[in-house]
C-alpha cells in the first residue's frame, strides 16, 4: 500500500473523519501500512485523513511505547494539569510551536483485533492522542495558535518539504 501524506493547506485536512463500521481486513491492513509510512516519515502518530482516508482511526509510536492503533476514539477524562510541548505535523512539515494541553488523558477506542480498549496515557503519548484525535475532527495544532503566533510560525511553511529530511529544531 503506497501511502501519500496530505499536507496543509489541503482542504481534506479540514474535515471530519467518519466512524469506522467494520473493524475487517482491510482496516488491519491499512493501520500496518499507517504504522510504516509513520517510521518512513519519522513520525510519532499519524491519522488517516493525514493519508487521505476519512476514517476515525490513528497511530502512534513514542519512544519507549510500541506502535498503537486506535479505531474510532474518544477522550473520556482529562487532566486538570497542562502542559506546553514544541508540537509538529506530518501535515505541516518542518513547522513547529508551542501547545498547551492536558498533560494526560484517558482514552477509548477499539484495537486492529476489534476489541475496545480504555487506556490512561501521560507525557508525549497523551500529547499525540490528543493531537491525532484533533486531526479526525479537522482540526490541526496551528489553529491552538494566536493570529499572530500562527502567522510567525507559518511564515516560513513550505508543504514541498520532506519531513522526514528536516531535522527538528
Ligand atoms: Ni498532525
Amino acid at each position: 500500500m503506497d501511502l501519500q501524506l496530505v499536507v496543509h493547506p489541503e482542504a481534506l485536512l479540514r474535515e471530519k473523519s467518519d466512524k469506522i463500521t467494520d473493524i475487517d481486513g482491510d482496516i488491519v491492513r491499512l493501520a500496518d501500512a499507517m504504522i510504516e509510512k509513520m517510521h518512513a516519515a519519522r513520525g510519532i502518530g499519524l491519522a488517516g485523513v493525514q493519508i487521505g482516508r476519512l476514517q476515525r482511526l490513528f497511530v502512534t509510536h513514542v519512544e519507549g511505547d510500541r506502535p498503537r492503533v486506535f479505531i474510532n476514539p474518544s477522550i473520556i477524562e482529562t487532566s486538570v494539569e497542562l502542559s506546553e510541548y514544541d508540537e509538529g505535523c506530518l501535515s505541516i512539515p518542518a513547522i513547529y510551536a508551542d501547545v498547551t494541553r492536558p498533560q494526560a488523558v484517558r482514552v477509548q477506542a477499539w484495537n486492529e483485533r476489534g476489541r475496545p480498549f480504555n487506556m490512561d496515557a501521560d507525557g508525549l503519548l497523551a500529547r499525540v492522542i490528543q493531537h491525532e484525535l484533533d486531526h479526525l475532527n479537522g482540526v490541526l495544532f496551528i489553529d491552538y495558535l494566536s493570529e499572530d503566533a500562527r502567522n510567525g510560525v507559518m511564515a516560513s511553511y513550505d508543504p514541498a518539504v520532506d519531513p522526514a529530511l528536516v531535522s527538528r529544531r
